[in-house]
């Protein structure tokens, strides 16, 4: 409530200085009432279970409830338009279904490669010669470079010089495949990618800087132009990532990360989640617009990094497993290359010659390496090179998360060390992070389940952004974090990183100024927001345009009074009340006088999709119940969890007080005790 601005259009002089005087006397309203409420308490809503969990620190009745962690809120998201459950990752039943990943072994070995390459040199590791020739024996070693052949996504043409090299040498091209002999054997075959400067990107970087800046589009002496890292992992539900990268989690925490809980995706698969993400339009509406025939490329489409390509940044884009990128899997790709840096040609040959281990649809190996780790080291080359240069770089990754669902377990480690390197670096010093995921698992039993069916629709992501923009934008910074418990999309993905390429859309005035701050819910509430701006709370999946299909947020519906669980969820709440009101002797025990309201949490989508399917079956129910109790009179809601399998019953959040209760509880110094208490 009290982020949304008392008014939001654009008044004329007069009604200005009326809208003033409102303004100040709802200022004051509210100050009062906040006062008020604060010296008596009144109103006031508090987690119940903490509340039990500090009476028995006073009483020391019991020890082990005060090591249990407060109950969480229940939710995620818990807003007027939308509730989604906050399920655990670890749930007994979700782990039945999730195995312990078997490390890969690659079939070309698991030993370290004859070759490795840093940012600018390829070099001979000494201790992996036995694995490939004997001591006694020479070999030559020699490198090429090949490119993208023109108007092609998937083929190259390699160089025809090959230039022979001993123990290291530097390399200044783009993509290299490397090729030892031992006599007139071949004996290893390699391939590399590098983040040389190209001149001409250079040189059209600098010009567009000098255009923005004579038409004073950017301020002219220090220009704040923040990079964009997006890292993608694909198929990784946020769920299967707190559940399989407990180490990236916990580094991306420590390093001040924002996760938004309750991103929802809007469509099936990767392809129609991310094209909201880069083009700001649904599926359909890119289509209408740039793809009208499914064999024209893609190179008319309006893609995010034209956009930042027209601001002087340098555009990367690098996926592997190329057989089925984004823009490629039964779709023509692109004619010209679409970014200034493009890591396809590599992927196509690197695959196609050294690729290995195929499982499903993918090589998991290029040579004796992970392939996903290949895509790793060529995004940490990137990070390094241009630290210091605007860049807007797009990394996906689906070699080792598209097909299994235990796999990311495997990545945790080079990520955790991915993400460590970069912030011993300092790398992200003028760069915002975007680690995200498009969908959960597809497929297999587990999607079978309700929590699978949830996670499907709920990937995860992450967005870290350095500390002087957090300073600068301090509104922006904090509404983000707001932000974490809203129901967003691709599409506010989308506006996000429009309003960091137009950083004067960040100005103050401007991130107020949307029409869907303002109060009148009739107001036009765009599609997409961005994630530096109030979303309302009344946000729903249709508002945000999630397909009711892929929707995961939970309804409130009515239920029967006479509904036996019902019954027994309101005799549970009631139990509970008097088992935290028994610590005070002075306060009256309480009881049913009558059941107001009931209902049940449920979510469409998942229920129509099978309904006959056991398994699909949430295995707890929310109810929440709205009840009258006597002596006193207090009106009481609470949401209570009640599992199917064993019958078991438990609080979800906060128990609250709907009416006052005046001079009821005055015998309570607890303020806390005061919502519940009636005296005798
Ligand atoms: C890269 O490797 C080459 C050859 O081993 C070495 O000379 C150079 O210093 C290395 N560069 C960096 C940045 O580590
Ligand atoms: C190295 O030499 C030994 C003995 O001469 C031979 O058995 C072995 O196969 C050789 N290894 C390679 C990689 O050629
Ligand atoms: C290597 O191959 C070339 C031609 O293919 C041949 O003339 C030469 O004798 C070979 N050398 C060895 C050591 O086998
Ligand atoms: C649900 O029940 C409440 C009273 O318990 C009633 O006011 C409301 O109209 C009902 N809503 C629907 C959709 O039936
Ligand atoms: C019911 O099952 C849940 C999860 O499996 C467990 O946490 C809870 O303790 C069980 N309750 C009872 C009463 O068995």
């Amino acid at each position: 409530m009290a982020r949304m601005p008392f008014e939001g259009g654009n008044p004329k002089g007069g009604l200005r200085l009326k809208r003033w005087l409102i303004g100040l006397l709802i200022f004051l309203l509210v100050s009062l009432l906040a006062i008020n409420s604060f010296t008596i308490g009144q109103f006031r809503i508090i987690p119940f279970s903490s509340t039990a969990n500090q009476v028995n620190d006073i009483e020391t009745k019991s020890q082990e409830s005060t090591t249990t962690p407060p109950a969480q809120s229940g939710y995620v998201v818990n807003n007027k338009g939308c509730h989604i459950p906050d399920l655990s990752p670890f749930e007994p039943l979700v782990m039945r279904y999730i195995d312990k990943a078997k490390p890969i072994v690659c079939e070309h070995g698991v030993h370290l490669p004859l070759v490795s390459s840093n940012n600018s040199a390829i070099f001979i590791n000494s201790e992996a010669r036995n694995h490939y020739y004997n001591e006694s024996e020479s070999i030559d070693c020699c490198w090429r470079n090949f490119w993208r052949s023109d108007h092609k996504d998937n083929e190259i043409t390699i160089s025809k010089d090959c230039h022979f090299f001993k123990e290291a040498t530097f390399v200044n091209e783009e993509f290299i495949r490397v090729e030892c002999q031992r006599k007139n054997e071949s004996i290893y075959r390699d391939y590399f990618a590098f983040v040389p400067r190209k001149l001409y990107v250079e040189e059209h970087c600098r010009e567009r800087l000098r255009t923005l800046r004579s038409n004073s589009v950017l301020p002219t002496p220090s220009p704040e132009r923040l990079s964009v890292l997006v890292v993608g992992m694909d198929s990784v539900s946020r769920l299967n990532f707190h559940r399989s990268m407990p180490r990236t989690l916990r580094l991306l925490r420590d390093m001040g990360a924002v996760e938004m809980l309750g991103y929802n995706k809007v469509a099936d698969n990767t392809y129609p989640n991310l094209v909201p993400v880069l083009s700001g339009l649904s599926q359909i509406e890119f289509e209408k617009l740039c793809w009208t025939s499914h064999k024209k490329p893609f190179d008319r489409c309006p893609l995010l990094w034209k956009n930042f390509k027209a601001k002087g940044y340098r555009t990367i884009f690098a996926e592997d497993a190329c057989y089925m990128t984004i823009f490629n899997y039964l779709k023509p790709g692109f004619r010209k290359q679409p970014t200034d840096y493009y890591l396809r040609p590599y992927c196509v040959a690197a695959e196609s010659e050294i690729g290995n281990t195929h499982k499903l649809n993918a090589n998991l190996c290029l040579g004796t390496r992970l392939n996903f780790d290949c895509l790793l080291h060529y995004t940490r080359k990137v990070a390094e090179e241009f630290a210091d240069d605007p860049y807007f770089g797009l990394f996906w990754q689906a070699s080792l998360t598209h097909d299994y669902i235990e796999y990311p377990q495997l990545g945790d480690d080079s990520y955790h060390d991915f993400f460590e390197y970069l912030l011993q670096n300092d790398l992200l010093r003028n760069t915002m992070l975007v680690f995200m995921s498009d969908h959960g698992m597809r497929w297999g039993s587990f999607r079978q389940t309700y929590q699978g069916h949830l996670e499907d629709s709920l990937p995860f992501v992450f967005l870290l952004l350095p500390y002087w923009w957090r300073t600068r934008h301090a509104i922006a910074w904090n509404e983000l974090k707001r932000n974490t418990r809203s129901l967003t999309t691709p599409f506010d993905l989308h506006e996000t990183l429009r309003d960091i390429l137009e950083p004067s859309r960040l100005a103050i005035q401007s991130l107020h100024l949307q029409g869907h701050t303002r109060k009148d819910p009739k107001a036009k509430i765009p599609r997409g927001i961005s994630m530096f701006r109030p979303i309302p709370e009344h946000r729903t999946c249709t508002m945000a345009g999630i397909p009711e299909h892929w929707c995961m947020c939970h309804e409130r519906h009515n239920i029967s009074h006479d509904d036996p669980i019902v019954t027994k969820v309101v005799g549970y709440l009631i139990t509970e009340l008097n088992g935290m009101l028994a610590l005070y002797p002075q306060c009256a025990q309480l009881h049913v006088f009558a059941l107001i309201d009931a209902k049940v949490l449920s979510n469409n989508a998942v229920e129509k999709e099978n309904e006959a399917k056991e398994t699909k079956k949430a295995p707890w129910t929310d109810y929440t119940v709205i009840i009258e109790t006597t002596p006193g009179n207090a009106v009481f809601e609470g949401s209570m969890r009640h599992r199917a399998d064993n019958g078991s019953i438990g609080l979800v959040g906060p128990v609250s007080r709907l009416n006052a209760y005046g001079r009821q509880s005055a015998c309570v110094d607890d303020f806390h005790m005061r919502l519940y208490c009636f005296c005798h």
